[in-house]
């Protein structure tokens, strides 16, 4: 990515390994957290990518400190918790409901598939209260997982949407053609708010997509992905090899 923040970027074999590798990461930055705040704020992405690391935390597979953690949502589609496609519903059948403890906090976003912009406000109602916002504030997650669309979307921030210039809402519902649905998204000042960001990419299907944002021009409105750098935060992509696999040797 032509950018003054180059990313991290790992590279392993499979997606069995990106998942292991993001257990890790999500182990590392929790223990940091809790040692620094006594406490982790962690964002989950949607998407497919995430689920086996989503199954994996279920079984407590990873020593995470669950009783200091909380979780949010970077993104929800419009629709309610029990829908197919909602990105809490799928963490809650994958993660949560097999979990001997819960999280000390679970903020889902509260889609309901009927008002997508009452949803966007009521959260970010949330996140000015629970992060005790002044005006003009900035939530500061502790770790952001994000995925990389085909397209080169993150979260639901879409090529092209004016939700990419969007400076003063935390949340917003953007309309999305090509779903003829509205989305429910962190805007970009929230994501590079973060201490940390994850992306999280894997298979052969999105090896040019992700040899676009990591290693061709900076055109964010056209890849949305390449508009998400923390400022004061860590950038990491974890890609397995196939997706890897477009890169040019200098940029791995
Ligand atoms: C969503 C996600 C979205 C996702 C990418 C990649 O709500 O769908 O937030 O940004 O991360 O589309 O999805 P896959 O992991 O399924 O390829």
């Amino acid at each position: 990515m032509n950018a003054d923040t180059s990313p991290d970027i790992k590279i392993v074999p499979t997606p069995e390994a990106l998942t292991f590798a993001a257990a890790e990461e999500l182990r590392r930055h929790a223990e940091r957290s809790v040692a620094e705040r006594g406490r982790f704020l962690l964002a989950l992405s949607g998407g497919s990518t995430p689920l086996p690391l989503y199954e994996k935390l279920g079984k407590c597979a990873v020593a995470l400190p669950w009783k200091q953690t909380h979780l949010f949502w970077g993104d929800e589609r419009d629709v309610p918790p029990e829908h197919e496609a909602s990105n809490f519903g799928a963490v809650k059948r994958a993660m949560i409901d097999r979990m001997a403890a819960p999280p000390a906090g679970v903020h889902a976003i509260p889609a309901t598939g009927s008002d997508a912009e009452a949803t966007a406000r009521a959260y970010e109602r949330e996140l000015r209260a629970f992060f005790e916002l002044g005006p003009g504030e900035l939530p500061r997650f502790d770790l952001v997982l994000l995925g990389l669309g085909g397209d080169g979307h993150t979260a639901s921030l879409f090529p092209g949407h004016p939700s990419l210039d969007e400076s003063d809402r935390l949340m917003v519902a953007p309309f999305i053609e090509r779903f003829s649905a509205h989305r429910i998204t962190a805007t970009v000042p929230v994501l590079n708010a973060a201490r940390a960001v994850l992306f999280l990419v894997d298979g052969e299907g999105k090896a040019e997509i992700v040899a676009r944002v990591l290693a061709g021009p900076r055109v964010p409105h056209t890849l949305p992905a390449q508009l998400i750098r923390p400022a004061g935060g860590e950038l990491t992509w974890i890609c397995d090899r196939a997706a890897a696999s477009r890169l040019p040797a200098d940029v791995r």
